[in-house]
């Protein structure tokens, strides 16, 4: 199938199941903001869940916090948002359409104008004489546009009510600093995590939720002591994880990735700190465990002209997407440059006093930093498959147990003869356990179909059987292999199938 017509049939799926739509359909829709339906908010909130527990819950060095959305504009001066968080914005002379101007390059030239300056922008677009993508008119010359969501808070209206929507949940964690590390009681390394909306009026959003104008970050800052950023331990397995990586050095070189290990990636001082490693392993075993494909995943080291005005060092974890190879999710080192800004722009005291050297020192950050709508549309797509059944087309989504909207389907052969009733019943039992849809239209096969198109691991059919020995029909989505399991042991052997067990 061509990558085109993979991402359309997904947005088709997303559409059509009501997992997400475009929002406000019945007013006229505005680009870049979604809507969640029934499924799409099961599957966002099991990522959103099973992503607080991998990186907070199990970890007793890291804490959770939940910020505010508007924010004081000297938040977002301290933070340099105000004057560097932008993106080359450029119109067209005729029709006054706005694009991107390096996402323009992108599409005309085929080439990657990452890091590259407006400069070097302006000069790529008038030497290959590049035109407006709606009338093909004369276009000017680009220029920064600043992504922030500006607002007013209270009645008046002077420079002092100006406010922001934050474009990123970190500041929240940074501000916040010193109150949580001292609440809390934590000692280097730590760290805060936080899941929110950011938003951002991005030029172009495109690509169905890949970049919107309002999304959710799951965001860690791990504060770690500046003298202290190798003092790290990660397993021998770990460090022998395969990864597919393109290092600064390879981009210079015009190499394609490598397969290499994290071992090799340390050694040859590419990733600069241990901690800095940690985290990159971390988010690929994460994506990994949420059944994204090793082969469809790479992490990009950052080349120098294209990293944020806060990092000294990121790590992209990319996805190979219908649209190329994009950013999936970023780990950053951020330095001390936040909490340094927030202290000259607060006036207020961020240091943290090591006990054992008996000195203030600033931490250092790295920063693990993900996207919900662009993991959960990365999980769907991984997922994704049709096949011919016969002369029809038939959609599954191969979703990982721990991700499916719905676990377990329940469907009584017919509806009559106290069949739908013992159903019905079961649902009831199971419903407390695991996450069920009950259904009893149509044929069996098409009840199937049905919950193949959203991912349901398991399907249950209670028949004429079931009433005389108590046993039910249990399917399984990838094999479509079907057996007999009895109703009392039913929420033990669903319960293991889920958590990974052999069918
Ligand atoms: N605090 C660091 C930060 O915000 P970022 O690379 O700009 O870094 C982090 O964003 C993640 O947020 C990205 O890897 C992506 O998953 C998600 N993201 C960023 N912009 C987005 C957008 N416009 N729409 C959807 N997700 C977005």
């Amino acid at each position: 199938m061509a990558k085109d017509e993979r991402m359309e049939k997904v947005v088709n799926l997303l559409e059509r199941r009501g997992f997400l739509f475009a929002s406000g359909q019945i007013y006229g829709t505005m680009a870049g903001f979604f809507d969640f339906g029934n499924y799409g908010t099961l599957l966002k909130r099991k990522i959103e869940q099973n992503w607080w527990n991998f990186f907070v819950d199990t970890r007793h060095e890291v804490v959770g916090i939940d910020g505010s959305i508007v924010s004081s504009s000297a938040i977002w001066n301290a933070s340099g948002h105000l004057a560097e968080f932008s993106d080359p914005l450029i119109e067209c002379k005729k029709c006054r359409a706005k694009f991107r101007a390096d996402s323009l390059i992108e599409d005309e030239l085929k080439i990657s104008v990452e890091g590259k300056s407006l400069d070097n922008i302006n000069k790529l677009i008038i030497e290959n004489k590049l035109v407006c993508q709606n009338c093909k008119g004369e276009l000017e010359i680009a220029s920064s546009f600043n992504l922030m969501f500006k607002t007013q808070v209270g009645a008046s209206e002077d420079e002092s009510s100006i406010a922001y929507l934050r474009p990123e949940t970190a500041q929240m964690i940074f501000i916040n600093f010193k109150q949580v590390q001292m609440s809390s009681r934590k000692k280097l390394p730590f760290g805060i995590a936080q899941i929110g909306k950011a938003f951002r009026n991005e030029i172009s959003p495109r690509n169905f939720v890949f970049r919107c104008r309002e999304f959710s970050q799951m965001e860690m800052e791990f504060f770690v002591h500046p003298e202290k950023l190798d003092e790290c331990q990660i397993s021998e397995n770990e460090l022998d994880l395969e990864i597919n990586a393109l290092t600064e050095k390879m981009q210079e070189s015009k190499e394609n990735e490598r397969k290499t290990t994290f071992a090799s990636l340390l050694n040859g001082k590419s990733i600069g700190t241990k901690w800095h490693a940690y985290w990159i392993i971390k988010a690929y075993e994460w994506f990994l465990g949420l059944g994204i494909k090793k082969e469809n995943l790479r992490i990009r080291q950052h080349v120098k002209t294209e990293l944020s005005h806060y990092s000294s060092e990121t790590w992209d974890l990319e996805y190979n997407y219908p649209w190329g190879w994009k950013e999936l999710s970023g780990i950053a080192n951020r330095g001390d440059f936040d909490l340094k800004q927030h202290m000259l722009g607060s006036k207020k005291d961020l240091t943290y006093f090591d006990d054992e050297t008996k000195a203030k020192v600033l931490p250092v950050v790295i920063e693990p930093s993900f996207g919900l709508e662009r993991a959960l549309l990365t999980v769907i797509i991984d997922a994704f498959e049709e096949k011919l059944d016969g002369e029809e087309k038939k959609t599954i989504l191969h979703l990982n147990s721990s991700v499916a909207p719905i676990e377990v389907a329940i469907f009584p052969l017919m509806k009559k003869d106290g069949l739908a009733q013992k159903a019905l019943e079961i649902f009831g039992m199971l419903r407390k356990n695991m996450a069920c849809e009950y259904d009893e239209a149509g044929s069996i096969g098409r009840r199937y179909a049905r919950q193949d198109e959203i991912g349901t691991p398991y399907c249950l059919t209670i028949d004429y059987d079931t009433l005389k020995d108590e046993t039910i029909t249990i399917r399984e989505r990838d094999s479509t292999l079907q057996k007999r399991i009895k109703i009392n042991e039913c929420v033990e052997i669903i319960g293991n199938l889920l958590k990974g067990g052999k069918f």
